[in-house]
């Protein structure tokens, strides 16, 4: 959306701050032994003590409140009794609600307990990148700049990016234009640019292995085709003419 009025400032404020401060509670409440289920359920009270409703369950009748990925499972995974988590374990939550009919969307990844895996260097840079990617946004910025910008630096710190998962307009509704704010330069994405005064969501996907993502056997779950693991994080921002104001920053993710 393009934020035209104080009350619109004010209300996506609004609901960026209840994301925001859901997610940094959820993760700082994760522990080795618990089920997602648990940090689901978790997040679902703290979202109905802000008087938020969660985007996944409200609007694509999805099994669960926030997504909750583990290891090899990259987005969209189902909160489950069946999933305890283990030293080491990647982890991602990704928190969307709607608040005063405005939407705001954020997530991150993180390793749970000791970094068994030798992963935490994989979610540094995805954390670090988004972070990067976020401080080139401005009004007029080519949409493909900032792909070209993510892709390169995963590239140079060794990783993948997914191809075909990616950033997206957020406002009035979850999704909006511009749809595909994509992790690699789209050469033919030309015209394309971020406009002052609009709100989106920049999420990084960066992998060991993989460059694009399958549908996981329950039809929600996405995993790599070629496996490996992905780091997601994620900001919702109102675009300025100079550096953008993060809409999420209450999540910690800086
Ligand atoms: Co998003
Ligand atoms: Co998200």
């Amino acid at each position: 959306m393009i934020i035209e009025t104080e009350e619109e400032l004010e209300g996506i404020k609004k609901v960026s701050e209840a994301v925001a401060l859901t997610l940094h509670k959820m993760k700082a409440y994760t522990r080795t032994g618990m089920t997602t289920r648990e940090i689901d359920e978790y997040g679902r009270q703290l979202l109905e003590g802000l008087g938020a409703r969660s985007a996944p369950f409200e609007t694509y009748g999805f099994p669960g409140y926030s997504c909750i990925s583990v290891n090899q499972e990259f987005a969209h995974g189902v909160p489950s009794d069946k999933v305890i988590l283990k030293d080491g374990d990647i982890i991602n939550i990704d928190v969307s609600a709607e608040l005063g009919r405005f939407w705001s969307d954020n997530g991150c990844s993180f390793i749970v307990g000791d970094d068994v895996q030798g992963l935490q260097h994989l979610v540094n840079t995805s954390q670090l990148i988004l972070m990067e990617a976020i401080a080139q946004i401005s009004g007029g910025v080519r949409i493909n700049e900032i792909g070209k910008l993510i892709e390169t630096r995963a590239k140079k710190a060794g990783y993948t990016v997914i191809r075909d998962l990616g950033g997206h307009g957020i406002g009035r509704s979850l999704h909006e234009e511009p749809s595909g704010i994509m992790n690699y330069h789209d050469r033919y994405d030309r015209v394309r640019g971020f406009r002052k005064d609009s709100v989106v969501a920049i999420e990084t996907f960066i992998s060991t292995k993989s460059a694009y993502i399958e549908t996981a056997a329950d039809n929600w779950g996405l995993t790599g085709s070629k496996g490996g693991f992905v780091a997601q994080h994620e900001h919702t921002i109102l675009v300025t003419s100079g550096n953008p104001i993060i809409l999420t920053a209450a999540n910690g993710i800086m």
